[in-house]
């Protein structure tokens, strides 16, 4: 009896004055190393597989290379020692991760923003982009929804259809693969809607001349969890083990579980049980297998943050793809666009001489396995020093989106000037 008293007590008083059971970064702090040492790459490697304290943003490859890690509060003390006992050189460019979780809540929509009410001024949770999602297909007729499946956690995979001409070859647009890299549904959302209702000539003609595909949120599991559960979460919420979530990007077959993937489901670039293992990706595989003869995709778009890069396959090889050179003079094109809407500086290459090693990913399987010759991974901002990774303060999800949009008319126009699209109804205008 007391003791069902006091676990009764105990609940009342949780519910009345503990916060909610939502994961917190109260002083992590972010640092940005130097390596120049072989011996400081082999200290980082092991620090890495040893420890979960540490969230790399990215792996410890080689001397003269830069990494950005998140340092839990605990470890504050021992990466100080690491550093000096190794001569490392470092910055910290954030001391408290959660003040900057905090400062963005105010620029989040409520859940239940009418569609009418939605913009782009301040982030918004999945339920209210599937509202303004359907809100929009009933206003545009030329506009229809697609559901491919459902995520583990049975939410419905949607997309959306923007089709002029059944003679034009399709763009497929890849969005919010990655839970925490909310400027990514942000600006295909809003790329969306200027493909809806702009009145410039370069857009329209983006309308006319090209079939349009976009998904604004391929893992909403992982998405609704970084506004209910964990700001950070990069994978879906599939459990293996005592961990879960598979980072679905290294989830499709293009050298599944290659570099830069791991195999232990604790880590953030887990590549899963097997290949194509994940719901989501198999409902995305069985879509593009079939759409790309149906709907003539020819141009796949992957949209990610941060790092403001540009890049095409292979992110799993070095060797080269056979059109290499069209796709660095497309890259090329993108990054002029950037800089000349709001004078970001983006980098473009292809995946392994840009970020890093990666296997499993959508843009190489795309391109590798279903011939789709224009394949691109964009990491929208911030820099890749930048102090707020996955955290862009709302007031740049506009610009992000309006110097990508540049790049896509960019790119686009190049990609047809080499010849890619050369079945499409009306010539691009140059
Ligand atoms: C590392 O970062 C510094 C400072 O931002 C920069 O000057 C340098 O070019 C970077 N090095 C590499 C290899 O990216
Ligand atoms: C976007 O919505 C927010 C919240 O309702 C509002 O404060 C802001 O003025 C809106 N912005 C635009 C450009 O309409
Ligand atoms: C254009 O259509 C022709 C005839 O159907 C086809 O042989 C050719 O491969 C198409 N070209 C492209 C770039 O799709
Ligand atoms: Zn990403």
């Amino acid at each position: 009896m007391f003791l069902i008293a006091t676990l009764v007590a105990a609940a009342l008083l949780g519910s009345v004055t503990s916060t909610p059971n939502v994961a917190r970064y109260d002083n992590v702090r972010l640092y940005r190393f130097f390596i120049e040492t072989e011996e400081q790459v082999q200290m980082l490697q092991n620090l890495e597989s040893i420890s979960d304290s540490y969230a790399f943003m990215g792996h410890a490859r080689q001397v003269n290379q830069n990494l950005t890690v998140m340092v839990s509060a605990h470890k504050t003390a021992e990466i100080t020692e690491l550093m000096s006992r190794y001569r490392l050189q470092g910055t910290v460019l954030l001391y408290n991760m959660q003040a900057l979780i905090d400062d963005e809540q105010k620029w989040i929509m409520p859940k239940n923003t009418p569609p009418e009410d939605f913009n782009w001024s301040h982030y918004q949770h999945l339920d209210a982009i599937n509202r303004w999602l359907d809100w929009q297909v009933s206003r545009h007729s030329q506009l229809e929804l697609i559901e491919i499946g459902a995520s583990y956690e049975n939410r419905p995979l949607r997309g959306v259809k923007l089709f002029s001409n059944p003679a034009n070859s399709a763009v497929f647009v890849e969005c919010g693969i990655h839970a925490r890299e909310w400027i990514s549904p942000a600006s295909c959302t809003f790329i969306l809607n200027e493909l809806l209702t702009s009145g410039r000539p370069e857009v329209q003609g983006l309308t006319q001349n090209f079939n349009w595909i976009i998904f604004p949120v391929v893992n909403p599991d992982g998405y609704r969890y970084t506004f209910e559960g964990d700001r950070l979460w990069r994978k879906n919420t599939k459990p293996y083990g005592v961990c879960r979530g598979v980072d679905l990007n290294r989830n499709f077959g293009s050298d599944w579980n290659g570099p830069g993937a791991s195999s232990d489901p604790c880590r953030y670039d887990f590549a899963g049980g097997s290949e194509t293992s994940e719901p989501e990706t198999q409902a995305l595989v069985a879509f593009l297998r079939n759409g790309v003869d149906r709907y003539r995709i020819r141009t796949y778009f992957s949209i990610h943050s941060f790092s403001q890069l540009i890049m095409f396959p292979y992110g799993y090889t070095s060797e080269r793809v056979r059109n290499y050179d069209d796709l660095v003079a497309i890259g090329h094109e993108g990054v002029a666009a950037i800089k000349g809407k709001h004078g970001k500086k983006y980098v473009s290459g292809a995946l392994i001489e840009t970020i890093y090693p990666s296997s499993g990913g959508s843009s190489d399987w795309v391109y590798a396995e279903l011939d789709v010759p224009i394949s691109y991974t964009f990491e929208l901002r911030g820099a890749p020093d930048s102090n707020n990774m996955f955290l862009l303060p709302a007031d740049e999800i506009i610009p992000t989106a309006e110097e990508l949009l540049e790049a896509f008319i960019a790119m686009l126009q190049k990609a047809t000037q080499l010849g890619y699209y050369e079945n499409n109804s009306v010539k691009v205008d140059l």
